[in-house]
């Protein structure tokens, strides 16, 4: 079937044939128009275009049924867990049904998991959100701050009134919890002697960890449902794997954080933000999101993008009484590289933050419309 057909019912579209979520396929202003207007969605397959259609257009499925896989949800908590993962979002992370679902069923089953992308994109945030939203014992490790990976991952060896005494790490307690959800943040980043320690851990057909490379060494083993998250600053799997071992890497299932579109970013910070003017809010993150586009295309002049984390500092900043200018200087321009003075990437990103101070300004002032002269005015009283 080319059409997929959507039932909106309190922001969340289901499929009108399956029954499936499917509330990813749409923009969040496509679904609330919808559902004010009492309208139904459709998405086409072939183009990965949407749109508002009256329910009355809704067809039923007349293709044959692949079978699907009979899952009972009443015999296994589990599984129910994980076909209602969409509920057990937190409301301030912006993940998509799908990836979030695939997380939770990976904290649920004691997988390894890997979240790949570039920095300040939710990563932390998600996996943080995992463990409270599971009701899972949860320990975290930042082992791109770590210098001695022995120390964080075994423990200190020291000596004591003639004595040689042994420290357990807080990482040998947190493997031996049953259904523990362990954060590895910032592997990308850890010294290779972690990841030596780790493979033995993270493999499948080991799980276990040695207390020092003697072989009599005692061996503590992971316990059961245990499930290691780990972080990445890296782009696709092809570039982390030239970052990471290859080796390191196949021991884990690999999921890709989304680059928020414009639509969500400014979905995320209206959440959190409330009281910031919509139209500012909106001018936040389509700064964030012209710099995106120009990162991911390829003659793009960008090697970085405004990252989530700079749009929530700069809304932060904006509460705080700043200006779009001033919080756009201090939070944003610092991680664009000035070399090449007019051409720099940083000379870029202030023209796109200057084309949208008009608007910014007009929305404080609430005057609805600037005539060009003021504009002019303005953006040549104010230089960077
Ligand atoms: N997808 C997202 N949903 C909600 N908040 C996000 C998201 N991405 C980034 N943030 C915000 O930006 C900050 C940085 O996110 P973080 O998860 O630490 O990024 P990283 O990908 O570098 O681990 C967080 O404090 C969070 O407030
Ligand atoms: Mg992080």
């Amino acid at each position: 079937m080319k059409k997929v057909f959507g039932i909106v019912k309190d922001g969340v579209v289901t499929n009108a044939n399956t029954g499936e979520v499917i509330t990813h396929l749409f923009r969040d202003i496509m679904i609330q128009k919808a559902e004010e207007n009492g309208q139904a969605l459709a998405f086409d397959t072939e183009t990965d275009r949407a749109r508002r259609i009256e329910v009355s257009e809704i067809e039923q499925d007349t293709t044959i049924e692949v079978p699907k896989q009979e899952v009972n949800v009443k015999a296994d908590p589990v599984l129910a867990l994980i076909q209602n993962a969409a509920s057990i979002r937190p409301a301030t992370l912006e993940m998509t049904d799908l990836k979030w679902k695939y997380l939770v069923r990976s904290a649920l089953r004691g997988k390894n998991i890997m979240m790949v992308g570039p920095a300040g994109c939710g990563k932390t945030e998600a996996a943080k959100a995992l463990p409270a939203a599971t009701d899972r014992p949860f320990f975290y490790f930042n082992l791109g701050a770590t210098q001695d990976p022995r120390a964080t991952l075994i423990g200190n060896t020291h000596f004591k009134g003639g004595e040689t005494a042994f420290d357990q790490s807080a990482f040998v307690k947190a493997i031996q919890t049953e259904n523990a959800v362990i954060l590895l943040d910032e592997l990308s980043r850890a010294h290779p002697e972690a990841w030596n320690i780790l493979m033995t851990v993270l493999d499948e057909g080991q799980r276990y960890l040695r207390l020092d490379e003697d072989i009599n060494a005692p061996t503590i083993y992971v316990a059961s449902g245990v499930s290691f998250i780990a972080t990445a600053n890296i782009g696709t799997e092809y570039t982390s794997t030239r970052v990471l071992d290859r080796a390191l890497m196949d021991r884990f299932e690999i999921i890709e954080v989304d680059i928020l579109s414009k639509e969500r970013e400014s979905a995320l910070l209206a959440k959190r933000f409330p009281k910031l003017e919509a139209g500012l809010v909106e001018a936040v993150a389509d700064i964030a999101d012209l710099t995106r586009k120009e990162w991911r295309s390829e003659e793009g002049k960008l090697t970085t993008m405004v990252s989530t984390r700079m749009t929530v500092r700069v809304c932060d900043l904006l509460a705080d009484g700043f200006n779009l200018e001033e919080a756009a200087d201090v939070a944003i321009l610092p991680f664009f590289d000035q070399s090449g003075g007019a051409d720099s990437e940083r000379t870029f990103v202030k023209q796109i933050i200057q084309k949208h101070m008009a608007t910014a300004d007009s929305d404080i002032f609430n005057t609805g419309n600037v005539d060009d002269m003021s504009v002019a005015n303005f953006v040549m009283a104010n230089p960077f």
